[in-house]
Formats: structure tokens, C-alpha cells, sequence
């Protein structure tokens, strides 16, 4: 192994432009526009996967983003590890706030800037340099491997849950290993061991049948963004909790010890929030910023259109007021069941005079995992190799629905060794992934390995 961890700090520089090349190609899975880049990302993972000397790697395809396989087999009486990334990313929207185009990768002051660098290329390209520094060291690496690189992580995974049924036997594994998510501060090592899931919806309430003259109108026809601000107004009470009925019905609480370890970990809150320009947070009652954010369920608006928004003043009641919402849930909420409830919400809630249509977007489960597990040991052992310190387990309060179906229907859990921060600004402009935190997940991922594969 310490030829291997030699080896990643001796090739870094060439690393670090292999990732650049696949940084420059614009995945971004949402947008149909960019179906080929989404395309050409799949196929240059192909190509390198087969250039590190990895025999069997395919871009499969689905009726989406193709999903990359790959399967490196090394001996029977070791582990499978089934490595998960995505290689699509969000759009870069709005560009006027970045400071430099974000499918053009630069290095400033060790920091490497583009979309995709944390969320996800960077981090899952560290699993194939943790595994080319052993082909080049030790010839093998110290477990089975296979990979599964989906193009669709940032649009809802249509394709995948059916691609893992329809694949049982070749995805057949130990352990699923997963480098997606944060590290709990810059050298502070953590591994997740909860993620929430989501439920999104888009709402529109239909008033008139086009735009009107509020002078002439106002007054007498009700106003569709007036009425859409009242039903959204209603969903929070004045201690920031839902008020849907049912929504925390089957809410898995917090133990007592969670919240003890919750209590312990270096959160300074003002710091936090200062970093987003915020001097005061604003939680659910009885419950802290950090578990706000990853053990309680959430609901935000995410986007709110209606009416007139160009320049200048225009008087007009307009004929539709629509939003986004999303839902973040944790276990053992599920997606259908909060959907149907907001559903009943705004069914309930519509005035007479207007017009309901409610669509559900997409839905994922949240997850925990078993901190004890010889798989989560390793990973614990392997972080505190490079770090020097026993890592934190924390919960995450972001949403990688795979998680469950990795759980539901193949059996296997996740370690969720992820090393981003929350000030790499992922889905955000000016997006960064620090080239330490590159090289210090591929040195966790090949020690990870070597403690893994020589489990008894
Ligand atoms: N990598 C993130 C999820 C994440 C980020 C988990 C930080 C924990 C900490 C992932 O790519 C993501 O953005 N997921 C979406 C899922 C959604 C589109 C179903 C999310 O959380 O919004
Ligand atoms: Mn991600
Ligand atoms: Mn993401």
C-alpha cells in the first residue's frame, strides 16, 4: 500500500489535468441541449477506465444518460466494492457570477474551480486514481471492484432503480463506497452515515384566462400570485414547522445519543451562517441549526414565477402564479406519502376561483446506515491513516437517492466517504474542489482498500 499512496502523491500534477479534461466537457443531464456532452462524458470514463487497464467498462444505455459499468476482478476470497458516482452535474446558470467560465477548469491558489469538481467528477475520479496508483505499483488492488457512474444523479434517476434491478447479478458486490458527499470541516475527518431523501412538486394556480388590467379587474377577479403567496404562506407555523397534516407522523426522532454526538461535534453556527451572509439562522423549534439541516424534514420553495418580471412597472393580474417545492424528508418518511399529502394541502386549500394543477417532479429515500459495519470500520481506520484523527459520523442533509435502492434492492449499504465542504459551492457559481481534499480522498480511498480487502 505504501507504494500505491507514493505513487497518487508523485502523479498528482497528471491527475489533476486528467480530471481537467473530463471537467471541460459540459454533462450537464437536465437540459437536453447538452445530450451529447452527457454523452462524450460516459465514453471518455470508458476510455479511461480501459487505458488504466480496467478490461470490462461499458457505457450502457438506457432511455436516458447512459450509465458506465465497469468490473475489475482480482480474487474470490477478497471483498467486491461497488464504487457509485455521477458523472453529470447541474447546470452552471447564472453565469454572470462566475468569475471565470465554468466548463474552462483553473487552479487558484490550490483550489480547483469548475462545475463538477466536488459534485461529483473530481470525487469519483479519485476512486480511479486510488485504483491506477496500485495497478502501477502493486498490479492488483487489494479488492474487487466495480464501478457504476450514472449520468442522471442531478435529474432525478429515472433510469437507474430499473437499470439495478435488471443488473442484480453483476452489481452483486460487498459494499457499496460512495464519494459524493462533505467532510465536516478542512481536516476534520467525518464519514456520513445519514442522508435525507426529497419530494418535489411543481404547483400552478390558473385564475382568468390571460393576463388582465388590475385597474379594471382588481378588486373583483382574484389574483392568482396573491392567492399562491397565501397557500405557501400556510405551509410553515410560526415555529417553522409543516403545517400539512401527517408530515412528521412517521418521522424517525433523533435518539438521545444522536443528539449528544450532534451536541459534541466543533459547530460554531454564526461562522456557518456568516459564510452565506446570514447573522441569524431560523430552525424548527426545539431543534439546532445542525440537525435542522441533515435529521429534520424541510420544505423550501425553490422557484416562484408569475405575472409580470421585466423591467419597469406593468399593471397586470395575471392569469397564472406558479413554484417549486421540495421536501426534504428522512427516514421513514417516503416520498409518496408526503406527496399525496401536499397534493390533499393544495386541493384542499385552492379557492374556487382558481384552477389547480399539481405535478410531482421526482422522490427518493432517506437512508442510514449501520456506523458498526466492517465496511464503515475500514473506511473509519482508513480516514484516520491520513488524517490523524478518528473521523466524526455525521448525517448529511442533502439527498443521493441510489442510497435505498442500493439497500432495497440489492441488500448492500453505503459508506459515504465523501470529501467536500459546504463552501465548494456545488450547485452554486464558482463551484471548487480543493486539491488537497483530492488527494487526501484518494489516499483515504487506497488505504480504505488495503484495510478492506484484508478484513478477516
Ligand atoms: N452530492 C449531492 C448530494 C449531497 C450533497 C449529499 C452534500 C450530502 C451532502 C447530490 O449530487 C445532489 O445534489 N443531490 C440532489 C438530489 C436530487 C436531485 C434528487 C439534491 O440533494 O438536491
Ligand atoms: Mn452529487
Ligand atoms: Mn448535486
Amino acid at each position: 500500500m505504501q507504494n500505491a499512496l507514493a505513487y497518487a502523491q508523485a502523479h498528482f500534477d497528471d491527475f489533476v489535468d486528467e480530471l481537467k479534461d473530463l471537467l471541460r466537457i459540459p454533462s450537464i443531464s437536465t437540459d437536453p441541449a447538452y445530450n451529447d456532452d452527457v454523452l462524450r462524458a460516459a465514453d471518455w470514463l470508458v476510455d479511461h477506465l480501459h487505458h488504466l487497464g480496467v478490461a470490462h467498462a461499458e457505457a450502457i444505455p438506457t432511455d436516458g444518460h447512459p450509465i458506465v459499468f465497469a468490473e475489475h476482478f482480482v480474487d474470490e476470497a477478497r471483498p467486491t466494492v461497488l464504487v457509485y458516482g455521477h458523472y453529470d452535474v447541474q447546470p452552471p446558470d447564472p453565469l454572470e457570477l462566475w468569475d471565470s467560465p465554468p466548463f474552462e477548469p483553473v487552479i487558484k491558489n490550490g483550489t480547483l474551480y469548475a462545475r463538477g469538481t466536488c459534485d461529483d467528477k473530481g470525487q469519483l475520479f479519485m476512486h480511479l486514481k486510488a485504483l491506477e496508483s496500485y495497478f502501477k505499483t502493486e498490479g492488483q488492488p487489494p479488492v474487487n471492484l466495480k464501478f457504476i457512474f450514472e449520468g442522471e444523479e442531478e435529474s432525478g434517476s429515472e433510469h437507474l432503480p430499473p437499470f439495478i434491478e435488471t443488473h442484480k447479478e453483476q452489481l452483486a458486490a460487498d459494499v457499496v463506497v460512495i464519494s459524493d458527499t462533505t467532510l465536516f470541516a478542512p481536516g476534520v475527518p467525518s464519514i456520513t452515515y445519514g442522508l435525507r431523501g426529497i419530494a418535489y412538486v411543481e404547483v400552478t394556480l390558473t385564475g382568468p384566462d390571460r393576463d388582465l388590467h388590475s385597474g379594471m379587474y382588481g378588486g373583483a377577479i382574484e389574483n392568482p400570485i396573491n392567492a399562491l403567496a397565501r397557500l405557501i404562506a400556510g405551509l410553515h407555523d410560526e415555529n417553522h414547522r409543516v403545517t400539512i397534516p401527517g408530515f412528521y407522523d412517521t418521522v424517525l426522532p433523533l435518539t438521545d445519543e444522536e443528539r449528544a454526538t450532534f451536541r459534541a461535534l466543533p459547530f460554531d453556527v454564526k461562522a456557518w451562517a456568516g459564510e452565506v451572509g446570514v447573522t441569524t439562522t431560523k430552525t424548527e423549534a426545539g431543534y439546532t441549526a445542525l440537525e435542522g439541516t441533515s435529521a429534520r424534514p424541510t420544505l423550501d420553495c425553490n422557484g416562484i414565477w408569475g405575472g409580470y418580471i421585466g423591467e419597469g412597472a406593468k399593471t397586470v393580474l395575471p392569469a397564472k402564479a406558479s413554484v417549486k417545492i421540495s421536501m426534504r424528508l428522512v427516514p421513514n418518511q417516503t416520498p409518496e406519502e408526503i406527496t399525496e399529502m401536499i397534493r390533499q394541502y393544495f386541493e384542499t386549500h385552492t379557492p374556487v376561483t382558481m384552477q389547480l394543477t399539481f405535478t410531482d417532479l421526482h422522490g427518493g429515500y432517506g437512508v442510514l446506515v449501520d456506523t458498526k459495519s466492517p465496511a464503515m470500520e475500514a473506511a473509519a481506520q482508513a480516514l484516520e491513516g491520513v488524517y490523524g484523527q478518528r473521523p466524526y459520523f455525521t448525517r448529511g442533509g442533502g439527498s443521493i437517492p441510489v442510497v435505498a435502492d442500493f439497500k432495497n434492492i440489492l441488500g448492500l449499504d453505503s459508506v459515504l466517504m465523501g470529501f467536500g465542504l459546504d463552501s465548494d459551492a456545488i450547485h452554486s457559481p464558482n463551484e471548487h474542489f480543493g486539491l488537497d481534499r483530492f488527494q487526501e480522498g484518494i489516499q483515504s480511498i487506497i488505504r480504505f482498500m488495503e484495510i478492506y480487502g484484508s478484513r478477516s
